[in-house]
Formats: structure tokens, sequence, C-alpha cells
């Protein structure tokens, strides 16, 4: 399955590298403005799709951009096809194909590629995570002050009441530097292999993270919500620390505004 999850992940990682600059039809979803969508996505998610379909048939799928099962297989696959679309639009070579592979509700493996830098993650769950085959470990900064965070904003960062902007400021002044890359799925694979010291989001949804809260764990960091409570892909809030930094971090997510 990890294989399978690779040659999509690679394949349609090529195709969103193809089509920079080519996109004809770009559509706002659920009314949002920010929110954008266009056919790349979609043709991305449909090669991902026939590729799975092809190998395991009977297999459950929870995309983006065309939803999916609610979990009654054995096996479900969550994919995003691509993650990091408005960096993908303006031609901002920051982005990435994301597959993860649940095995009755508990994700066992996942894969993030990303075209433009050639760099594959991987990772089983109990088998560590992997860049382009090198084993993965999370960064030892201990003092926010020596370290470097990422962030992501909701696509409604006006109405949206996890106050986004709020924590952005707190951190700001907490950390070293505070970076925006606009894919949350490199940004958990970042902290995974120490480049970033932690990272956080307020809504993302389960195709945003599920493989890289899966390469943070197998790398030896640590993901919670904001409580610090055991992280669930289906709920929106994440932190994901290096471990050493985590209840620091925790200590600003609950700072006043
Ligand atoms: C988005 C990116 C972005 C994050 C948003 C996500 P998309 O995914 O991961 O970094 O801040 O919350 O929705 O729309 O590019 O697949
Ligand atoms: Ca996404
Ligand atoms: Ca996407």
């Amino acid at each position: 399955m990890l294989d399978i999850a690779i040659q999509a992940a690679q394949e349609a990682g090529h195709f969103l590298k193809e089509s920079v600059g080519k996109v004809k039809n770009v559509e706002m979803k659920k009314g949002e403005e920010r929110n954008l969508v266009s056919e790349i996505d979609k043709g991305s998610e449909a090669k991902i799709i026939k590729m799975i379909k092809g190998h395991f048939p009977s297999h459950g799928i929870l995309a983006e951009e065309s939803g999916g099962s609610s979990l009654t297989e054995e096996y479900r696959w969550i994919i995003d096809p691509l993650d990091g679309t408005t960096n993908f639009l303006h031609g901002v070579p920051i982005y990435c194909v994301t597959i993860a592979i649940e095995h009755r509700g508990i994700v066992i493996a996942g894969v993030t590629y990303d075209p433009n830098l050639d760099e594959l993650f991987t990772a089983e769950k109990g088998g560590g995570a992997y860049l382009n085959g090198n084993k993965l470990k999370v960064s030892r900064a201990s003092e926010m002050i020596n370290s470097l965070f990422v962030t992501g904003f909701p696509y409604d960062i006006e109405n949206n009441p996890d106050h986004p902007a709020e924590h952005f400021a707190n951190f700001l002044t907490a950390t070293q530097g505070l970076r925006r890359l606009g894919s949350a799925a490199l940004d958990l694979a970042y902290v995974a292999c120490g480049r970033f010291d932690g990272f956080w989001e307020v809504a993302l949804n389960p195709w945003d993270m599920a493989a890289g809260v899966l390469f943070v764990n197998e790398a030896g960091g640590k993901v919670t919500d904001f409580k610090g409570s055991p992280m669930n892909i289906y709920r929106k809030l994440i932190l994901a620390t290096n471990g050493l930094l985590h209840q620091a971090a925790l200590n600003i997510l609950a700072k006043p505004y």
C-alpha cells in the first residue's frame, strides 16, 4: 500500500508541477473568497483515486475535492491532491501532494511529496519517518527564543473564533522566528525533519494533516490539541512540536489576547 501511495503522490506531484501557469478555471469553494479550487486540484485527485482503486478496489476514500466514505471499509485513503493551492495558483513553488492510509480508523502510513524539491516524506506506524529514505528526527531546540515556528491561517480568518491572528502575535514575540509557508502538510513534514521546531493551526481538515501527524510522531515529536489532549485528525486544532517545546507552546496558545 505504501508503494502505491508513493507512486500516486509522485505522479500527481509531477502533474502539478507541469500545470503551473496553465490553470483555466478557478472557482470559489463554499462561497469563501479565499478558498479556491481549479481543474488541477480535481485532475490530481482523479489520478490518485484511479491508481488506488486500480490496486485496492474495496478500500474507502476520503478526498478533499470529491468527499468520500464514512469509514465503513477496513482501509481508507485520505487524500489532499494539492496542499498549498493559493501558492500554486500564484506560481509560488511551495505545495505538495499528501496521502495517508487508515486501518480501522488509525493512520498506519503516510506520504507527502514536494515535486519542486523532489522531496518524498514517508512513514509507517511504528517504523519511523523518512525523507528520501533517510530517517527523520525532530529538532533538539529547548528554548522558545531559539525556535523557528510555522503556522497557517484559515480561509475564514475574519470570522474564525479561535483567534489565529492573536496567536500569531503571541508566538512572534516568543520565538526566534515565525513562518507561514502556505502548506500545512509541508509544515508538519518540516517539523518531523527538524527544519521547524513547532507548528500550530486552528482549522485544518483530516487530509491536510493525516500523513504529517504520523511523520511528527514517528520522528519523536509530539502532537496534541491546544489543551494538550491527544490529537484527533477529525478535529480542527493542532499543535505539533519537537516535544521539548510542547508545554511552552501550549502556554502561549492559552495566553489571553
Ligand atoms: C491549506 C493549506 C494552508 C493552510 C490551510 C489549508 P489547501 O490547504 O494547507 O497552509 O493554512 O488551512 O486549508 O486549501 O491549499 O489544500
Ligand atoms: Ca490542504
Ligand atoms: Ca487541497
